[in-house]
């Protein structure tokens, strides 16, 4: 018997649940509902949630050990908290398609996204279905990519923040955070379908071709996540909760709203090596 009542934005991604508050004690079956419904809409949505830090933690640790995002800084009270709080003076630069974190040799499997403060309009977070985007190349691209592997890279800034708050120099950061080459396309471990993983903020650089041929092919393959058949947009309320798969999604956060604020808070769940 199901108890979540499934909203589809699209046909293909992303789905509102309506009756189910996070801020409960979810039993064993209804998380596995819920994992079930990840993993057929890859991101979902629940409204007017009054949860709090932990309870966020609470629903993200039934999927796994909580990711730390490298940049976290040190002895803070919620290490595993991303809070990104813009205006016009403090910008993410959220505003380009990416997964997250696919620079860590094992990328997070998901987040969880909580809004704290939206402008009353604008903000919205796209998200794009990357087995679609796979499943749309002509076959002369698949095999040029099917067992190819991609070098991503620590984005500088966060490199600067990760050797300043750890003390080390740029030998040792090299040392200890080795760029990694995932494959371009990975297959989900718990669907078994491939979906494209390359994204234009992290990856730079497909293994073994020439640098002209790679980046020709690197833009195409980025270009994919922007076809609107394969994506759906979630227009953020107050209290608005989005959890998405960032194994098969890619997602991009618009910048329009300036100067207004926008406060989200994110969950990270720790992820497996890509194959
Ligand atoms: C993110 O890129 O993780 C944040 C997305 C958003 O702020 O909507």
């Amino acid at each position: 018997m199901t108890s979540l009542t499934i909203e589809p934005l699209t046909p293909g991604i992303g789905a509102e649940i309506p009756n189910l508050d996070l801020s409960e004690q979810l039993t064993d079956s209804v998380m596995k509902e819920l994992e079930q419904a990840l993993l057929d809409w890859k991101v979902l949505f629940f409204r007017d949630q009054t949860i709090d830090v932990e309870d966020q933690k609470r629903v993200a640790r039934w999927f796994g050990e909580l990711d730390i995002h490298p940049t976290s800084a040190p002895g803070a009270e919620h290490a595993e908290l991303i809070r990104i709080a813009e205006d016009e003076k403090l910008r993410a630069h959220n505003d380009i398609w990416h997964s997250d974190v696919t620079f860590k040799a094992s990328p997070p499997m998901g987040s969880i996204l909580r809004a704290l403060e939206m402008p009353p309009v604008g903000g919205d977070t796209m998200f794009a279905d990357m087995y679609a985007a796979y499943e749309g190349l002509d076959d002369e691209i698949k095999v040029k990519i099917d067992n190819a592997t991609a070098l991503h890279v620590w984005p500088p800034g966060w490199v600067d923040i990760v050797m300043k708050w750890q003390n080390m120099d740029r030998k040792e950061f090299d040392h200890r955070f080795p760029n990694p080459e995932h494959p371009v396309v990975r297959t989900h471990p718990q669907t078994g379908r491939r979906s494209l993983f390359v994204n234009a903020a992290f990856t730079r650089q497909i293994i073994g071709m020439e640098k002209s041929e790679s980046d020709e092919l690197l833009t195409f393959l980025y270009i994919q996540a922007t076809v609107p058949e394969y994506q759906c947009r979630f227009r953020w309320r107050k209290n608005s909760v989005a959890f998405w798969d960032n194994r098969c999604t890619q997602h991009y956060a618009l910048a329009d709203f300036y100067p207004q604020k926008r406060t989200v808070e994110r969950i990270t769940i720790c992820g497996d090596k890509p194959v």
